[in-house]
């Protein structure tokens, strides 16, 4: 595959950092966006600056300023968006309609990916409140793209390890618990989890690929298609010793829910639609998609094993 010159927007969030890291490996001109509102961040700035050395170019733009980003976007053939859309953190992805505007009137990108990375929207049309804003915000986008009428991807990225395999899937956990462990439901329900430097990676590989034009592409790859017992069951065999655990039942957590902030309600939504409905892997991937690990066979994506050795 050529090579493009490719425009990360969000370059200094915790996925964003990655594509920029993975664009430049690949050996792509990689431009990231420089928003003059990041001030005297000094983490983002060095780390901006750190990308220079690395050979990344920094293009000033701002979401405020439409000339700014059509000027950015001229620049490049692909634009690839990691706005943050995690409520605890920030939820930005509306902010994107704004970059949709400028590709249309740039009129040059040959592909744009937006903030998607999860659970594939299309298909939650019957989420719940409050966590279903997510889905409905990235569904507002798509509709957008397809009325600018802009080539694109969409990554469904399933679950970030970080988050899911660090917890051993619990909400509000991101270490994995030494002595006890809570399961949803039975702890059978399949789930997908993802390195986020192996998303990183397989989105990459997608942008001048013919066979992912404005195809959603699903990050599966095969060994990391595991429930959470599973997951704890491999987390047991590193540390030689085997978790009390308890079940919280549908209905449990449906009730816990209840009383918690609304950013928390929405992630909690979110384990909700993974664990107990299995909103991940309760469907075939159709003609509009393609599965990630099937068209690059040769990334070697890193196994649930690997990931949690980090924690030992
Ligand atoms: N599947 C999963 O398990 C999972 C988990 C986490 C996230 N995600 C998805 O991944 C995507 C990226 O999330 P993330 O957690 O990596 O994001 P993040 O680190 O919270 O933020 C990414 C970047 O968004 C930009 N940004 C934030 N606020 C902004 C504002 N007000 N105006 C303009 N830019 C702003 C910043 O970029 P700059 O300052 O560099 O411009 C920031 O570094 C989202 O779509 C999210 O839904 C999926």
């Amino acid at each position: 595959m050529g090579k493009s010159k490719v425009l990360v927007v969000g370059g200094t969030g915790y996925l964003g950092r990655r594509l920029v890291k993975a664009s430049l490996a690949q050996g792509h001109e990689t431009y990231i966006l420089h928003r003059p509102e990041i001030g005297v961040d000094i983490d983002k700035v060095q780390m901006l600056l750190s990308f220079k050395q690395q050979g990344a170019l920094l293009v000033e733009g701002s979401f405020n300023d439409h000339q700014s980003l059509v000027d950015a976007v001229k620049l490049v053939d692909v634009v690839i968006c990691a706005i943050s859309g995690v409520h605890i953190r920030s939820h930005q992805i509306l902010l994107q309609l704004k970059l949709v505007d400028a590709i249309k009137e740039a009129g040059n990108v040959k592909r744009f990916l937006p903030s998607e990375f999860g659970t594939d929207p299309a298909r939650m049309g019957d989420a719940m409140e409050p966590g279903r804003v997510t889905f409905d915000d990235k569904m507002v986008v798509r509709k957008a793209i397809r009325d600018a009428g802009i080539p694109f991807t969409y990554v469904s990225a399933n679950c970030f390890a970080g988050y899911m395999v660090g917890g051993l899937c619990q909400p509000g956990k991101i270490l994995p618990s030494r002595d006890k462990v809570v399961l949803f439901g039975d702890g059978n329900q399949k789930s997908i989890f993802l390195d986020e430097d192996d998303i990183a990676a397989y989105t990459i590989k997608t942008i001048n690929d013919p066979r992912t034009l404005n195809k959603t592409v699903y990050l599966r790859p095969p060994e990391n298609i595991l429930s959470q017992r599973q997951v704890i069951e491999i987390w047991e065999k590193l540390i030689g010793k085997v978790l009390e655990k308890s079940i919280i039942s549908e209905e449990e957590y449906l009730a816990s829910m209840k009383g918690q902030s609304y950013e928390e309600q929405v992630g909690l939504t979110h384990y909700y639609h993974v664990y107990f409905d299995g909103c991940l892997t309760n469907f075939e991937i159709g003609p509009e998609g393609e599965e990630a690990s099937k068209l690059y066979p040769e990334v070697r994506y890193t196994r649930v094993d690997e990931y949690l050795r980090r924690y030992l």
